[in-house]
């Protein structure tokens, strides 16, 4: 939920649910989104992420944005397969992300009218696999029944539309930042490059340190936390970064520490709301540590990177150099 929407006229399902409907509907997801399931991706993951990876390797001048040349595409690519959608698509949906999460406010009429591009093209979607279903999330969704009933044409939208904000921008901004840090602390870079068997912990300690997501909560009872007064009905930001760096739940919270021990971060979220997506994106996060360093062991900013800030932190640009 949006800490700038009290009553949004939109329903991002299900994170804009509660229970028991919430239950229900992550009852339905939690399948397509279990460690079996995500595990099932792995192989085409590792093929997008080593195609885009060679093609900059292979660049001369030794130069890339590793947001647009390669954070930005890779997740949205995976999303496509998840989804099983044309990867030819892949263009459009990246138009349709920039205008949505990250047009500047003089362009925030698109933003609108890209909201209405994707639901236009999920309705499609939606039509062709319940006419020819197929092995994918969606042709599963259109089965599901909820109290009997099957789940409503605009249910399902609202919840292609959630998955398509949820899923493409977060893995893109916390690759970014990871790789941010990686580009300007030599030595960690080079201990994961030397040990990749660190990658999982190192990952774990980015995801902490640089945590993205805002997430948001309107209140149900008058309350007070340590000493503030907040009344029922107003809207409560909960910036996960500043949980995660919390030196009382963090020993030197403020240091990445890649082989940090006890690290129970909240990097995803915490609850009944708790990110639905994260064996995936601890997936594909892994996976492109992996590759990446693999081919491009040796890199450095080429240039400032440059940052936005919304629900979701993350970078526009990130210039990098490499040997
Ligand atoms: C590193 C990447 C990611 C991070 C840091 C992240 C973080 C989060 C956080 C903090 C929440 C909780 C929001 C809240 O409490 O209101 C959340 C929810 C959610 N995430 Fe992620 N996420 C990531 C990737 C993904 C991916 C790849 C997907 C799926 C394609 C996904 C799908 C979802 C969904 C559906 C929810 C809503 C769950 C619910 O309301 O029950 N996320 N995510």
């Amino acid at each position: 939920m949006s800490v700038l929407d009290p009553d949004p006229p939109y329903r991002w399902i299900p994170e804009m649910l509660d229970p028991p409907e919430h239950t229900i509907w992550r009852r339905l997801l939690a399948p397509l989104f279990s460690p079996a399931a995500v595990a099932r991706l792995a192989d085409r993951a590792r093929s997008h992420a080593v195609s885009l990876i060679d093609e900059i390797a292979a660049r001369d001048p030794r130069t890339c944005d590793f947001v647009t040349d390669f954070a930005r595409v890779y997740p949205t690519t995976i999303f496509l397969e998840l989804l099983g959608l044309p990867v030819e698509d892949l263009g459009t949906f990246l138009t349709w992300e920039h205008a949505i999460l990250h047009a500047p406010p003089a362009e925030r009429a698109n933003r609108v009218q890209a909201m209405g591009q994707v639901i236009g093209y999920f309705t499609e979607v939606i039509a062709a696999r319940r006419g020819k279903p197929e092995n994918d999330l969606i042709s599963a969704a259109v089965t599901w029944k909820i109290d009997g009933r099957p789940v409503p044409e605009r249910d399902l939208m609202d919840m292609c539309l959630l998955l398509f904000m949820a899923g493409l921008d977060t893995v893109t901004a916390q690759l970014s930042y990871a790789f941010w840090h990686l580009a300007t602390h030599d030595e960690d870079r080079e201990k994961i490059t030397a040990d990749p068997a660190l990658i999982p912990d190192a990952m774990e300690e980015l995801l902490r340190a640089y945590s993205i997501v805002q997430p948001a909560r309107k209140l149900t009872r008058d309350a007070d936390v340590h000493g503030c007064p907040m009344k029922a009905g107003d809207m409560v930001l909960l910036p996960l970064n500043q949980a995660n760096r919390d030196p009382a739940a963090f020993p030197d919270a403020a240091q990445v520490i890649l082989d940090r021990t006890q690290n129970r971060h909240l990097a995803f979220g915490v609850g009944p709301h708790r990110c639905l997506g994260a064996h995936l994106a601890r997936l594909e996060m892994r996976i492109a540590f992996e590759e990446w360093h693999t081919r491009i062991p040796h890199y450095h900013l080429a240039g400032p990177p440059t940052e936005h800030a919304d629900l979701v932190l993350g970078l526009t640009h990130l210039p990098l150099t490499f040997s």
